[in-house]
């Protein structure tokens, strides 16, 4: 299909495109489409906007290296970027401006879909741009260290797998600040995601845990609440997660800490698909050189406490943190399960004023984004964070593994969870305890008009401020 494109009437151009490919094909006149090549106009883009994650070993099912690689995926990659289904993204762009938002221009769109209706043309080698460098695997660069599960975990050809926890310890001798962390799964057709925490030395934490060997709590283990073991101690500080869309942690001007003699504790999530296998996942960790004058860490707003009644599509569960110390806000994590469907982020200031800070208004439980704030927010003391979401539980959401079940917070992804994760920096030298206090959320079923199902989950409230949590992020 060949069709006109006109760099001055770029948005046009790609609607236009979109009708006519509606209407089967037909074009209104003759381009010279020999233009636009993959070699020199369309490759720029994928290096830059696609090969993350198109690239072997990466979270996409193919490769956008090369033409060869590219030209079969051709239809497919305009239909992706003009629905704007790739490259992954989800923020309204009404509110917020995020320094990691992954979002084509409309030039780039139309660049993408004048290639494809043009033939998907090679053009000339000579005019591609040096291939983009990747170091063997990692996305951080050459990590200074690499820890690694000791032993696979045997996945199950079928069935339901507790969370596995691996305690490693990491034999540091010094307090060490990380800069960049990367979370490699060792085999993702298994793995749904993984979850690094920082014990610190002598930690009650998963004591009866031996190091290297998968560790479970049974089913129930995470069940009860944003805080493992309920009642237990405290759970470490959570240093990094892995899940599809999950960009590495790369730090400037702050980094994160692992106190000396820590363990590092893993919390894996592994689904079966119908074939055994095995997964040894492994993190690698860059160093800062000098001690940062910011430290960084995950903060969270949970609401365990819910119950979402059979066949509603629009069940609303609000959380919200007040701030005990003033934080600088870095990072934005929306987090629920299948049948999550919008959720929105706000700051409620001492003063009474407030904005929203990210609107997710299509969640897609696929995608476990984090959204890293442009310019860093100062919030002072006593400022709310305040999150809305709302759950899909009808038989509309094709997600929704049962729509006649009512939902209520648990680990496994037909059970429901409720956090708004927000990442902060502090002076280097504050305590990250009782950072934040958490007050009570609020429920709201569409199905009734009186306020309804506020019935508490077997759900424990959470006490600290650190996020500890039994949540994939
Ligand atoms: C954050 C990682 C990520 C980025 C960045 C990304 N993709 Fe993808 N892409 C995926 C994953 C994972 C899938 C498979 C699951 C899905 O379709 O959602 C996929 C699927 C696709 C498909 C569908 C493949 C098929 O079999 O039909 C196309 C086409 C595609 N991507 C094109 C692109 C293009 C073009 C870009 C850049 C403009 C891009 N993607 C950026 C991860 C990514």
């Amino acid at each position: 299909m060949r069709k006109v494109c006109t760099r001055i009437l770029l948005v046009a151009a790609v609607l236009a495109t979109a009708f006519a490919m509606r209407l089967g094909g037909t074009s209104s006149a003759a381009a010279p489409a020999s233009q636009v090549t993959f070699y020199r106009d369309v490759l720029p883009i994928l290096q830059n906007n696609c090969q993350s994650c198109h690239r072997p070993g990466e979270v996409a099912p193919m490769s956008l290296l090369t033409y060869e690689q590219s030209r079969p995926y051709a239809k497919a990659i305009k239909e992706k970027v003009l629905a704007r289904k790739m490259p992954p993204w989800f923020a309204d762009p009404q509110y917020g401006h995020f320094a990691n938002a992954r979002t084509l221009s409309p030039q780039e769109i139309n660049t993408l879909v004048t290639w494809v209706d043009g033939g998907a043309l090679a053009g000339d080698k000579k005019d591609a741009p040096p291939a983009k460098e990747f170091v063997d695997g990692w996305n951080i660069g050459k990590p200074d260290v690499v820890l690694e599960m000791p032993q696979p975990f045997h996945v199950p050809a079928q069935g339901t797998i507790d969370y596995q926890w691996v305690v490693i310890p990491t034999g540091f001798t010094k307090d060490m600040w990380v800069e960049a962390a990367e979370i490699r799964p060792g085999n993702r057709a298994v793995v749904h995601h993984v979850l690094a925490f920082v014990r610190p030395k002598g930690s009650p934490w998963m004591k009866d845990a031996q190091p290297g060997v998968p560790f479970s709590m049974g089913p129930q283990g995470e069940a009860r609440g944003p805080r493992p073991g309920g009642d237990g101690p405290e759970m470490g500080e959570q240093l990094k997660g892995y899940a599809p869309g999950i960009q590495p942690l790369i730090l400037t001007n702050t980094a994160r800490l692992i106190p000396a003699g820590s363990d590092i504790v893993l919390q894996l999530h592994y689904t079966t698909n119908g074939t055994p296998a095995d997964d040894q996942s492994k993190m690698g960790l860059v160093f800062a050189k000098n001690p940062p004058a910011q430290r960084q860490i995950t903060l969270m707003a949970p609401n365990p406490r819910f119950a979402i009644p059979p066949n509603d599509p629009d069940y609303e569960v609000t959380s919200v943190v007040e701030l005990e110390d003033a934080v600088t806000l870095t990072s934005l994590v929306p987090h629920m399960h299948f049948r999550g469907k919008d959720f929105m982020f706000k700051v409620v200031y001492p003063s009474g004023e407030s904005k929203t800070l990210l609107s997710v208004p299509h969640y897609d439980f696929n995608w476990q984004l984090e959204y890293d704030l442009a310019e860093p927010l100062v919030l002072p003391k006593g400022t709310r964070i305040e999150c809305t979401a709302h759950y899909d539980n009808s038989a509309n959401n094709p997600f929704n593994p049962d729509p006649n079940k009512l939902v209520r917070w648990g680990e496994q992804t037909w059970d429901e969870m409720m956090i708004g994760y927000f990442t902060v920096t502090i002076d280097r030298h504050a305590s990250a305890a009782g950072l934040v206090k958490f007050l009570p959320g609020e429920t709201k079923s569409s199905l009734t008009p009186r306020p309804s199902v506020t019935e508490p989950s077997s759900g424990v409230a959470p006490k600290s401020g650190t996020a500890g949590s039994g949540a994939a992020q």
